[in-house]
């Protein structure tokens, strides 16, 4: 697994001063471009998910790189998946919330029925920086009256301490 992850950093891109000066940018893209990196991305996280919260009920994910991984692990684990959008993209009853990002400022919403009172959920997405979008997404699925019972990203950004607003369980699969 270790040769695995290793491989993936390898593949990952890194952008100094994008999308604003300051900012040192981590691609995922560019590792997905990567036929082998995919295979083994695909393999990590189901088994890490599989391992740590064997008994989850749905994964959100997070628009929009989220939505690579809700879906696929979905389908692994055998159960639903839904999304966290940004505001105006979702139709029917919401429930939203306003969040802070790296690099900005935007308002989440779920669909009110996404989740079923008492439900065990797991989120997923991308990368944590800040861990504003995290912080935010958790917050909507627990006012859906969701139980969080784990949140995984493939890559966290340690500098900016982004798990220490998150309270619950957060794992990730390559540290920068
Ligand atoms: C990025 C990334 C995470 C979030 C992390 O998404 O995919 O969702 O920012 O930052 P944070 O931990 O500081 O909140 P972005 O909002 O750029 O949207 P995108 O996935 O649609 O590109
Ligand atoms: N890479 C990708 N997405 C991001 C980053 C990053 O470094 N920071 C906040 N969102």
């Amino acid at each position: 697994n270790d040769d695995k992850l290793e491989y993936i950093k390898s593949k990952i891109g890194t952008f100094p001063d994008f999308p604003k000066k300051g900012i040192v940018f981590r691609d995922i893209f560019s590792a997905l471009r990567d036929p082998t990196a995919c295979k083994y991305l695909k393999e990590v996280l189901v088994q890490l998910v599989k391992e740590k919260c064997p008994n989850a009920e749905i994964i959100v994910g997070l628009e929009s790189r989220g939505f690579l991984f809700n879906f696929m692990v979905a389908t692994e684990l055998g159960i639903g998946c839904a999304p966290v959008r940004k505001k105006g993209k979702l139709p029917g009853d919401l429930i939203s919330v306003e969040y802070v990002l790296e690099y900005g400022k935007d308002i989440f919403e779920m669909q009110a029925n996404a989740i079923k009172p008492g439900q065990k959920v797991i989120i997923v997405d991308d990368l944590l920086a800040t861990g504003g979008s995290l912080k935010a997404a958790i917050e909507l699925v627990r006012k859906a009256g969701g139980n969080v019972i784990g949140s995984f990203v493939v890559l966290e950004l340690e500098d900016l301490h982004g798990r220490d607003k998150l309270d619950c369980d957060v794992y990730s699969l390559i540290k920068y």
